[in-house]
């Protein structure tokens, strides 16, 4: 008797052992996570293989809401699909009070472990809200709720855990102290790496605000092309996507593209602003401001400053070697360049400008086509008319608006 205690607690030992040395695992996997979106399915994913169960969701707290985030739910997959799943379950909030389990969770800090919940005594201060069983063919029965808490031990959001399963697959309720234990553990690491990715996200946008706002006021100061930036920014990822740029590459993109006019701060504003043709002398000044974006980006240190230098020194380039500032040949030019080109003539055409009217789609396409091969790299020209719908719908939500009180020239 004594023997087969012993025997028992060998193998718990080494099965708490075992799901700590995965948990440290987690944990350094959650902490390299940057992106919000994929570290909140990677905690749910994470947990649900830590305590093996069917579904799992994630809440986000947010002033006085719980946000659900993630929904995973392996029965509903099977059944219909992934696209299927990632329609129903939309995004919605609900309020933190009592009433619901994962609110009485995130209000009270307190672990819940219901081995049934259709048994919830009447008397309890929460309850289950059946509408996703009834909307889903779906029979809940063990929920583990467990808070995620950060360093400061507030409540951030909860991770509601659905049916545990035993090796059979049968459904059995979460095993006690010990899941309690570690979807605890893994719920502070997973809090510490949302906050930190969160802070990460407010601060990219941030910096790309800020990029686009002095990118904007280089620019020029006609309000008319109070856009442009974003566009030629947005148009430039959609091109980089369809040639099959990886994530990191296509960030790059994004926030070194906005800064390729920056040298146009260096250009007086009797020529920038000329409403008619430049002559000769001032056609080689403007061209300048390539030169001069190149400079004053080159003094940057950041992770965006090689390819913003790029960028900007080489967006006027033609592919037939006939543009500026040095003339450069084919894939002489660098493949950023060659891809802002496109996406800032476009946006040049499309819209107008101090010195010209719009042109129509028609025309714009048909100057496009004529320059593939020699204005433009023909691949990114394939890649423009590739994804031409994408392309037109940044244009359409990115419209310039005009401020009210902004001197018109
Ligand atoms: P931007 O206005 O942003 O124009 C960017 C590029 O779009 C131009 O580079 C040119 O390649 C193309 N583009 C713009 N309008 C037309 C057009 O009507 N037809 C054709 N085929 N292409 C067009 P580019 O020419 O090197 O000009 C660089 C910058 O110099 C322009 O930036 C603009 O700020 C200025 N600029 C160019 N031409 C004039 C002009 O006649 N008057 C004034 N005031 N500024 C000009
Ligand atoms: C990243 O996603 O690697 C951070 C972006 C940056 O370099 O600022
Ligand atoms: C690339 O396509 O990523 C490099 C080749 C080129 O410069 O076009
Ligand atoms: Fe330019």
């Amino acid at each position: 008797m004594k023997l087969l205690m012993k025997r028992k607690k060998i193998v718990e030992n080494e099965y708490l052992e075992k799901q700590v040395h995965k948990l440290n695992k987690i944990g350094i996997a959650l902490t390299s996570e940057q992106n919000l979106d994929k570290l909140l399915e990677m905690i749910v994913w994470e947990a649900r293989n830590l305590v093996n169960c069917d579904a799992g969701s994630l809440y986000i707290k947010k002033d006085d809401l719980l946000d659900f985030v993630v929904s995973q739910n392996d029965t509903m997959t099977k059944r219909l699909g992934e696209a299927k799943i990632k329609e129903l379950f939309k995004t919605f909030s609900l309020p933190i009070t009592k009433e619901s389990v994962s609110g009485y969770t995130a209000l009270t800090g307190e672990i819940l472990n219901i081995p049934d919940v259709y048994e919830i005594s009447k008397n309890s201060e929460y309850k289950i809200n059946l509408d996703y069983d009834r909307r889903n063919q779906y029979r809940s029965r063990s929920m583990l709720v467990v808070p995620l808490k950060d360093n400061e031990n507030k409540v951030i959001g909860v991770i509601q855990l659905i049916n545990a399963l035993d090796k059979a697959g049968n459904i059995i309720p979460f095993s006690g102290a010990m899941a309690e234990e570690l979807i605890c553990s893994l719920g502070s690491q997973a809090a510490v790496a949302i906050k930190n990715a969160q802070l990460t996200k407010d601060l990219k946008a941030a910096y790309l605000d800020t990029i686009y706002c002095l990118s904007e006021a280089a620019e020029s100061k006609d309000k008319d092309t109070g856009m442009h930036i974003q566009r030629v920014s947005n148009y430039s990822v959609a091109l980089g996507k369809k040639l099959g740029l990886a994530e990191r590459e296509l960030e790059l993109i994004l926030y070194a593209s906005p800064m390729h006019d920056i040298g146009k701060v260096g250009i007086p504003d009797a020529v920038l602003l000329k409403p008619g043709k430049l002559d000769v002398e001032e056609r080689k000044i403007i061209e300048q401001h390539t030169v001069i974006g190149g400079n004053i980006l080159s003094k940057a240190k950041g992770p965006f400053s090689k390819i913003s230098k790029e960028i900007a020194l080489t967006h006027h380039e033609k592919f037939d070697g006939t543009g500026y500032p040095n003339k450069l040949i084919g894939e002489e030019i660098p493949l950023s360049g060659r891809i802002v080109a496109l996406a800032d003539v476009f946006d040049a055409l499309i819209n107008k400008r101090c010195y010209k009217s719009a042109m129509s789609c028609d025309d714009v396409i048909e100057i496009i086509k004529k320059e593939s091969g020699k204005h433009f790299d023909p691949k990114i020209v394939t890649a423009f008319f590739d994804s031409y719908k994408e392309i037109i719908e940044i244009f359409e939500k990115n419209k310039d608006t005009p401020l009210e009180n902004s001197t018109k020239i």
